[in-house]
């Protein structure tokens, strides 16, 4: 592949191939497709210890922001019960800094999306060899 990209346009990529693939930098290259997020899935199980639960179910139109975090309202300690969702796990009451247990959710676990993702039905984009840990297989 690589050679003749690289004689057209000796700058640029070079010919290399990156995750964004053989476009050239300066070039708009068509959207990703959207991935697919398989429906009624359970939770894939972990791969690893402390890995954040992957997300089970669409998170369209989900809010998180400064002023509303929508995950809260099925997932905090007040309403998992009663909407039957799994409650945030005690160490997102922890502050980082002090070690200190909160009476709420702690400001570094409000960005959910930070650490949780939905089970996307996707390749990985590196070719891996990755094992699950032995405690989890
Ligand atoms: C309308 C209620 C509701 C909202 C809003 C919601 N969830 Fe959930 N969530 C659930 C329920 C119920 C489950 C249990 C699994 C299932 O049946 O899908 C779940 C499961 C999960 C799990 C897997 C937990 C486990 O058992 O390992 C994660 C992680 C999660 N949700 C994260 C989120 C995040 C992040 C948001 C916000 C972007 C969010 N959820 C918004 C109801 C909700
Ligand atoms: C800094 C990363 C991070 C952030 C931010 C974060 N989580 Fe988590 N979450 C984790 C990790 C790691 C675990 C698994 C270990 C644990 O329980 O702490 C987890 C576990 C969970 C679980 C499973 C609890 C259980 O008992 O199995 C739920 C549900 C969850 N998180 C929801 C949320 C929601 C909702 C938010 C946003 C309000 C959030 N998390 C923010 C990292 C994070």
């Amino acid at each position: 592949m690589a050679a003749a990209a690289k004689l057209d346009n000796p700058g640029g990529i070079g010919g290399l191939e990156s995750l964004r693939g053989l476009a050239e930098i300066e070039a708009t290259r068509p959207a990703d497709l959207m991935k697919h997020y398989p429906k009624d899935q359970g939770v894939i199980d972990s791969d690893y210890v402390y890995q954040p639960p992957l997300i089970p179910h669409s998170i369209r139109h989900y809010e998180v922001s400064l002023n509303a975090n929508k995950c809260l309202a099925c997932h905090s300690w007040k309403n998992a019960k009663e909407m039957g969702a799994t409650k945030i796990s005690v160490t997102h009451y922890v502050s980082p800094q002090q070690g200190q247990v909160l009476s709420d959710v702690s400001p570094s676990r409000y960005f959910c999306l930070q650490c949780h993702v939905p089970q996307a039905d996707a390749k990985p984009l590196v070719e891996n060899d990755f094992k699950r840990v032995s405690a989890l297989r």
